[in-house]
């Protein structure tokens, strides 16, 4: 059973003092909280810990702002991602990881100077630099800082498919997080917004696509914020016979077009609430990068027409939140009750005002309110490619 807001803020100052508090970040009340009165480089207490996943399960976004006034470090947020699940490496910060995979050679990290944070930090050397611990293995770093710099020409990406992280695994991610060091402050300027629509170039959705769908799939936010979709309370607002429809379908997710792959159910049931998603019910979520989703039983053709109208309705206005980024924020998000969508921005800037840098941290498995995890060996081979435990100072308390 869901806490009650009410339930939830006596819960809060019992357990982190008189000053913490939530406020809604969206007109829907069932995605997106503030919380203040929090302060993250200090470790949780078990009972914290379970407070914060239920916050989640509650609320499928929670923001902590304010952060650490910089005293907050990159182990601070992979401390806090070891209660929610295990904290997966992120490929891009080894060198070796097509040799690792193919020719099982041992894997190496990148030589510093070839590090994301060593490239950050060269972008405006003496206004920016990436925070303490920022080349651990599980921080991906979302940034556009590497290449730019005072004398750069700006250029402009557009948004991503609407997606989860890495939902194409058998054992998919639960939880992702952001530490948030810096946010474009440019976007404030005064009738302005940071950047301009752009448009998606010829195939990169399906000719086919209803034009309702394309319409919602294009509304995206324009001044660096995230786009979420909440798909527990787009699943709660289907009629039941729709519902038990659903219950009972499995998606056969892969990498590649021609993998095996494996069955995975389209709704997601929350083990601790019962409360029950669409989990990332998206045909073709990466584009030609990774082999569109099939719903098992049903063509190609069939499953993009059957997720297509499932896409336009979690992607409804009434189910979207664009969350605006703050310097020190920490935001916490549910892969399985919400699909996200990165938001068009300037990709090469030319100066910190610019900037964004964001430190993900992603993981999977069931949360654990001690730490740290216990993890057997044989589970983490399973499913933590490449094999991956945070350091033990990283999570003591
Ligand atoms: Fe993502």
């Amino acid at each position: 059973m869901h806490l009650t807001t009410a339930e939830i803020e006596e819960s809060l100052r019992r357990l982190f003092g008189e000053s913490a508090s939530t406020v809604a970040l969206s007109s829907n009340d069932r995605l997106g909280r503030r919380i203040f009165g929090v302060d993250l480089t200090q470790p949780l207490t078990p009972e914290q810990a379970e407070l914060m996943v239920s916050l989640l399960d509650r609320y499928k976004l929670i923001s902590f702002p304010n952060q650490g006034e910089g005293q907050f470090r990159i182990r601070h947020l992979e401390r806090l991602a070891n209660h929610f699940g295990a904290p997966i490496p992120h490929p891009k910060n080894y060198a070796n990881y097509a040799d690792y995979k193919k020719k099982k050679v041992p894997l190496a990290l990148l030589p510093v100077e070839q590090q994301t944070s060593t490239k950050c930090d060269q972008a405006f050397p003496n206004a920016l630099q990436c925070r303490e611990d920022a080349s651990s293995p599980a921080v991906y770093i979302v940034t556009n800082l590497v290449g730019s710099g005072p004398d750069k020409q700006e250029a402009v990406v557009g948004g991503l498919h609407w997606h989860t992280d890495i939902e194409f695994e058998p054992t998919p991610l639960s939880t992702s997080m952001f530490y948030v060091q810096a946010a474009p402050s440019t976007r404030n300027s005064a009738g302005g917004q940071w950047v301009d629509h752009v448009p998606r170039e010829a195939g990169f959705y399906h000719p086919d696509s209803p034009a309702d769908l394309t319409e919602r799939r294009n509304a995206l936010p324009l001044n660096g914020e995230t786009a979420y979709a909440d798909t527990a309370s787009a699943y709660a607002d289907l009629p039941d016979d729709q519902k038990r429809e659903l219950d009972v379908i499995s998606v056969r997710r892969r990498l590649r077009k021609g993998d095996p792959g494996w069955l995975i159910p389209l709704v997601y049931v929350n083990p601790r609430t019962g409360e029950k998603s669409l989990h990332s019910p998206i045909w073709a979520s990466r584009g030609k990068n990774i082999a569109p989703v099939e719903v098992d039983g049903l063509s190609d053709d069939e499953s993009r027409r059957f997720l297509d109208q499932l896409e336009a309705h979690i992607l409804k206005p009434q189910y979207r939140y664009d969350h605006v980024h703050a310097a020190g924020d920490v935001t916490i998000w549910s892969n399985f009750a919400t699909v996200h969508n990165a938001p068009p921005a300037k990709s090469v800037i030319n100066t910190p005002e610019d900037a964004r840098l964001m430190y993900r941290i992603s993981c999977k498995g069931e949360p654990s309110y001690r730490l740290p995890r216990h993890d057997t060996d044989a589970w983490i081979e399973a499913n933590i490619l490449p094999p991956y435990r945070s350091p033990a100072e990283y999570v003591a308390s």
